[in-house]
């Protein structure tokens, strides 16, 4: 969230660049995360302003997988997906706008109507609706890694594995052998299962608040596509393990959808590697509880993916 004077000098910044953008007094908050604001513009398209700093890895090289993502999908639309068309985006040459902290760079696209979903309303939400939800998100990945790996294929898109990298990052920030150990394990293990593929071209960040809900009959919304590229598709499914019997619709809802049940040691592997990560990013943070849930998700998922001897008893 950004003060006047500060929306005044990106609005000056983007305008040049972006026709009809309309003026920062029409501007409406519509989200905030570790990497910078996104404005609803109230004329059908949405802004989003991506911060040089942020959590691990940098906001350039977010910005420009997102901007490159939305260029290849072009607004791909099925049956069970959606994403919203790019109008436009560049890079901040000047990034020191009013107060804001440094800036890499804006993208402005189309708005998706519908419920805003986040994880506290959906695992709050009827067990029925849940469900139905969960197999929605199920097809609506199945479709996506289909219609996207064409499209990625089509314009030779290089994007790389989001797991791979998250590894790395995470490797950077953790200090502990037994979690370097843990990355090592991990990392070996999926570049294996990435070796014998198929690879396809995936969301890799998809979890509640990336996706909108414009009704039961109606394709699903997806946005934020910093962590999009080449993966093994059950990438997708790497925030799902916190999120109980959503999960298993989701793997109902793909698996009816592709054909295919995701593969569980794949699975595992990308969970724990999403586990990791957030136990580089929130470190000792919290009540010493959630400290204990970050351990215990990732020893879980360890032992699940047959890596149980890479962590010591707790
Ligand atoms: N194109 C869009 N249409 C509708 N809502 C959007 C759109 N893009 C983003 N949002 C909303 O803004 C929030 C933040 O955007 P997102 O791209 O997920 O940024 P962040 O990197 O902060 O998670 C999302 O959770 C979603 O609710
Ligand atoms: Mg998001």
């Amino acid at each position: 969230m950004f003060d006047p004077a500060t929306l005044d000098a990106l609005y000056k910044d983007i305008a040049p660049a972006s026709a009809d953008l309309p003026a920062p007094a029409h501007w409406v908050l519509a989200g905030e995360g570790l990497w910078g604001s996104v404005y609803d513009l109230s004329d059908g398209t949405m802004l989003k302003v991506v911060r040089r700093h942020g959590g691990l890895g940098n906001g350039e090289t977010l910005h420009h997988r997102e901007v490159q993502a939305l260029t290849l999908l072009n607004g791909l639309t099925t049956d069970y997906v959606r994403v919203p068309k790019l109008v436009g985006a560049a890079p901040f040459t000047n990034s020191y706008l009013g107060s804001a902290p440094p800036l890499a760079g804006w993208v402005r696209m189309e708005g998706l109507q519908g419920r805003r979903l986040s994880t506290d309303s959906v695992l709050s939400s009827p067990a029925r609706s849940r469900d139905l939800l969960g197999e929605r998100i199920g097809a609506a990945i199945a479709d996506f890694n289909l219609a996207a790996t064409r499209l990625a294929e089509a314009a030779g898109s290089k994007l790389a594995d989001t797991i791979t990298r998250s590894l790395i990052l995470a490797r950077n920030q953790l200090g502990s052998a037994e979690m370097h150990r843990a990355c090592d394990a991990i990392a070996k293990a999926w570049l294996d299962l990435c070796a014998q593929g198929p690879l396809v071209f995936v969301h890799g960040d998809l979890n509640p608040s990336n996706i909108i809900d414009n009704g039961a009959d109606q394709p699903l919304g997806l946005v934020d596509f910093a962590e999009s590229g080449w993966s093994l598709a059950e990438t997708e499914f790497r925030h799902f393990e916190p999120l109980g019997a959503m999960r298993d619709s989701a793997f109902r809802g793909y698996t009816a959808r592709s054909g295919n049940p995701p593969d569980l040691k794949a699975y595992y592997l990308a969970s724990a590697a999403d586990a990791l990560m957030v136990i580089a990013l929130r470190g000792n943070a919290g009540h010493p509880r959630d400290q204990m849930r970050r351990t215990g998700l990732l020893r879980h998922c360890l032992h699940e993916a047959g890596l149980t001897e890479t962590m010591s008893e707790p």
